[in-house]
């Protein structure tokens, strides 16, 4: 979901074009937007507030005051949104935002919304190429307004021409990479492993570790703030999963290394937090293993080290950025992996440093790059962790 947390009015006119305004609602909806809808009289000649409310989950609001006497308070509303989409704009109320003419409520907001504005004129080919129409955009223009479309096509009047409002799905791709924009991951993909694996004995028996998954999951909500399209695999945890990314949830160390090797190839970049079995029993047994007198012994086999395989795989433009967590010989252990699974950096953290390591909100961590550079980070809570994690992978892509 790329619009989680952002807040959006949809301001409905009077064209014909009002009732594509439903699917936009929905698709905004649908990208995790706070969708208030703002409605002229006219645009519920063509579309329902009773649908736009249903799909936006909140009151269609339409009047500067309400039938029950409440002040639907234009200022609150223009204060509140991050982005104020017109969708359809007639040429009636885009002449009103040209003059400054503030005789409704969406009129009212569009002179006190503090936040971009954006707007997708709809009308038939000849009204949209009158010179008053074009003059009323390039002054809403020149303010720095956002103009999406219109589209050429056929037209409600059965005229072919310019004047068509552009599709919900191509106003909303307007709106995803204008918040998405400035983010210094737009348009990377990153993977993210997360949590511990399961390897079976039997049916009801594994073997496990105590990873929680916090770090990573810190890690994906960091890498989504700025702007990453992320997937994270992650072996089962108790945590929340994030909007705002792709979840390909995993078991066995071996479902984590098919995941990977079939994601890391479209990928940008790689940050592997996941606490991956080294070994597994080396047989399952479909049946229940029954407790004997004697001891139990449990052959186990080495799994494929996953960081290790992207190591191999990846190409010059892609980064590995890998995890490590040691008891002893923390240093010497962290520069070996480095090295050896072809990382750009490493992250040490040592069980060693109190508040570090498994199921704490907090770590202590040192960041290792190639060629002896180290950044040692205090005790700090995993969110803060994540974002020197993320800022260093930044930089190393922007380097
Ligand atoms: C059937 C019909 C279709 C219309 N389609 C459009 C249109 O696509 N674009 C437009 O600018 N006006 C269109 N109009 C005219 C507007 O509805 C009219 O100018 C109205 O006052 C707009 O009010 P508003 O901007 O406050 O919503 C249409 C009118 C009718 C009756």
């Amino acid at each position: 979901m790329h619009l989680s947390g952002k807040r959006i009015i949809l301001g409905v006119t009077g064209s014909i074009a009002a009732y594509k305004s439903a699917p936009l609602c929905r698709l905004l909806k649908g990208e995790g937007a706070d969708v208030q809808v703002i409605t002229t009289r006219s645009a519920e000649d063509f579309v329902s507030p009773l649908t736009l409310s249903v799909l936006s989950g909140k009151p269609v609001l339409s009047e500067m005051i309400s039938e029950d006497n409440t002040w639907n308070n234009h200022i609150d509303l223009g204060m509140w949104a991050d982005l104020f989409l017109i969708a359809p704009l007639s040429a009636h109320t885009l002449s009103a935002f040209a003059t400054g003419t503030c005789e409704n409520l969406l009129q009212a907001v569009y002179l006190s919304a503090r936040c971009p504005v954006f707007v997708a004129p709809a009308m038939d080919h000849d009204m949209y190429l009158h010179p008053a129409t074009k003059q009323n955009l390039e002054v809403i223009k020149q303010r720095g307004q956002h103009i999406i479309g219109p589209a050429h096509g056929e037209l409600a009047s059965g005229l072919v021409g310019e004047g068509r409002m552009e599709e919900p799905e191509v106003i909303l791709e307007k709106v995803i990479s204008f918040f998405s924009a400035n983010k210094p991951l737009a348009g990377k993909s990153i993977i993210v492993t997360a949590g511990p694996t399961q390897e079976a004995i039997d049916p009801v028996r594994f073997i496990t570790n105590h990873s929680s998954g916090k770090m990573g999951i810190a890690i994906a909500t960091s890498l989504v703030e700025m702007g990453a399209h992320v997937k994270l695999i992650a072996g089962p945890v108790q945590e929340k999963i994030p909007a705002g990314l792709i979840h390909i949830p995993v078991i066995s160390a071996d479902d984590m290394l098919q995941a990977c090797i079939q994601h890391f190839p479209t990928a940008d970049a790689a940050i592997m937090t996941a606490a991956v079995a080294d070994y597994r029993p080396s047989t399952f047994s479909d049946k229940k293993v029954k407790k004997s007198e004697d001891d139990l012994q449990l052959p186990l086999s080495k799994t494929v080290d996953i960081a290790a395989t992207l190591g191999k795989m990846k190409t010059k433009n892609q980064f590995l950025v890998g995890f490590a967590l040691e008891t002893n010989d923390e240093m010497v252990n962290a520069e070996k992996k480095l090295n050896s699974k072809n990382l750009d950096f490493i992250v040490l953290n040592s069980l060693n440093d109190k508040g570090a390591g498994f199921g704490t909100d907090t770590n202590k961590v040192t960041l290792i790059f190639k060629g002896n550079k180290n950044i040692d980070l205090p005790l700090m809570s995993k969110s803060k962790v994540a974002s020197n994690i993320v800022e260093s992978l930044v930089n190393l892509m922007h380097a």
